[in-house]
Parts: C-alpha cells; sequence; structure tokens
C-alpha cells in the first residue's frame, strides 16, 4: 500500500471515529424523559402571530373581546339584508318573498346545497323518501315536495321551515346563509314547476346579472314593514 493512501485511510478511518463518539455522546444525553423544549423558533414572528387571535382576550376594547360583532346597521359586502320573518308569524311566512332571481349557475349551486343538507331526509328525487327515512331510524315522515300539499306551498313557507325548523326538522339557519336558503328553495321550485305545481319564477333570464337597484329598494321597503 502506497504512503499516500494509507494516510488517506487513516484519515477517513478518523473522521469516522469522530463521527460515532459524537452520535453516541449524543445518543447518551437523551435520558428518554420528555423534552418540554420546543428547540429554536425560526422566524418567531410568523410561528407566534402579531395579530390578536380570534377568541382572545384584547385589552383594546372595552369589553376585552377580539372578536368583534358587524357594527350595528350595516351588512356584510356580498350578504342580504336581513329578512326581517320572526317565527311563528305563520301569515307574514306566506307572502314572504326575494328580489333575487337565479342563474344556471345558482341552480346548480342550490340542487347542490339541496343533497348536502336536505337529500338525507326529502330524498333526491324530491318525493320525501330519502335514505335515512327509508332506513327506517327517522320516524317522521318528511315532506314530499310532490305531493298535492307541498307542491304549491307559498316559498316564503319554504324559507320559514328552513329558517326555523319544522317539528322533527331542525334549523338549517346556521349552515345557509339568505341566498344560500333561497338557492335551495328556487332548486325545489324548479322541481316543482316541472312536476305540476305553479310556474317557476325565481330564474334569471339568461345572463342576466343580478336584480336592478330599484327592484332591490321596493324589496327593502317591503320587508321593513313586517
Ligand atoms: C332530518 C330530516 C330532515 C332534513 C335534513 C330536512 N328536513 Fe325538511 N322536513 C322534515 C320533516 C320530518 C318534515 C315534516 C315536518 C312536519 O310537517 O311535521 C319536513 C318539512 C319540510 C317542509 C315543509 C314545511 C311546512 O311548513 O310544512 C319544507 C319546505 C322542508 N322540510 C324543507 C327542507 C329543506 C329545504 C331542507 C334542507 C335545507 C330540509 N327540509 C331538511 C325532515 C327534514
Amino acid at each position: 500500500m502506497n504512503k499516500e493512501l494509507n494516510y488517506f485511510m487513516n484519515k477517513t478511518k478518523g473522521i469516522v471515529i469522530a463521527f460515532l463518539a459524537v452520535g453516541l455522546g449524543l445518543a447518551a444525553c437523551n435520558t428518554g424523559a420528555k423534552r418540554r423544549n420546543p428547540g429554536k423558533t425560526y422566524a418567531p414572528d410568523m410561528t407566534y402571530s402579531q395579530a390578536y387571535d380570534a377568541y382572545t382576550h384584547n385589552p383594546n376594547f372595552a369589553d376585552g373581546e377580539t372578536s368583534r360583532l358587524p357594527v350595528e346597521g350595516t351588512v356584510a359586502m356580498g350578504h342580504e339584508l336581513p329578512d326581517h320573518l320572526v317565527e311563528g308569524d305563520t301569515n307574514a311566512y306566506k307572502t314572504f318573498t326575494t328580489h333575487l332571481r337565479f342563474n344556471e349557475a345558482e341552480m346548480a349551486e342550490g340542487e347542490r346545497l339541496y343533497n348536502i343538507y336536505c337529500g338525507i331526509c326529502h330524498g333526491g328525487k324530491l318525493d320525501g323518501q330519502g335514505p335515512l327515512y327509508v332506513s327506517g331510524k327517522f320516524a317522521a315522515m318528511p315532506a314530499n315536495f310532490k305531493d298535492g300539499k307541498y307542491i304549491n306551498m307559498p316559498s316564503g313557507t319554504m324559507y320559514a321551515a328552513i329558517k326555523f325548523g319544522k317539528n322533527a326538522m331542525g334549523s338549517y339557519a346556521s349552515q345557509l346563509d339568505i341566498k344560500q336558503r333561497w338557492m335551495v328553495i328556487a332548486y325545489i321550485k324548479k322541481f316543482q314547476a316541472e312536476n305540476g305545481g305553479a310556474p317557476f319564477t325565481l330564474g334569471a333570464a339568461a345572463n342576466e346579472v343580478a336584480t336592478t337597484d330599484a327592484e332591490v329598494a321596493a324589496e327593502v321597503t317591503h320587508t321593513d314593514t313586517h
């Protein structure tokens, strides 16, 4: 073996031994106890929020809450005006309506929401024969939307059922916002119109973006009188 190679191998051996020694040393330090120290944090201002997290204490407000309610009298962008419908006022339900008109995409969204929230009971065919009811695990017969009792039910009454629930049916107010409720109703109403119910009126003409401001204003005065 020539001298140089010999020297090189000795050196490598040295390095390997050094690594092993360090490794053993580190392993020896691990006593098996739980480590409570999270170690060093890279970019702590990203790891630990500088802003107040939701639901934490906030000294900047008199009530100490970080999560704020919307300013009174305001409506968040993209949200509908409050509906002012009062639970149990069944006469108001019957005449309650909406200025919203839905295009094809919104109708499809209504169907999607129906299948998520309502189909389990009311059925994919809207006949009240949803899988939960058919299974026998849910005793109350859900409304059959093809049935004479429901086929021409005012859409405001349907809206009230979604908002407040009806007997064995719970409220879906927290799952569906106002527009979503109407999209689901539009889906049901369209189906009913195609199955012998009154003509469908919640559809938008092709490419119609939204209702006019005048219609919205009329709706505001209308709903405010409830
Ligand atoms: C857990 C089962 C269940 C789910 C889910 C459910 N419903 Fe119902 N629904 C019922 C039952 C049961 C009734 C019959 C209530 C009665 O008249 O006693 C009913 C009745 C109704 C009625 C008639 C209300 C009236 O005034 O007679 C409407 C409209 C309705 N549901 C719409 C919906 C919509 C829309 C959804 C989805 C957002 C939905 N339901 C989800 C069980 C359900």
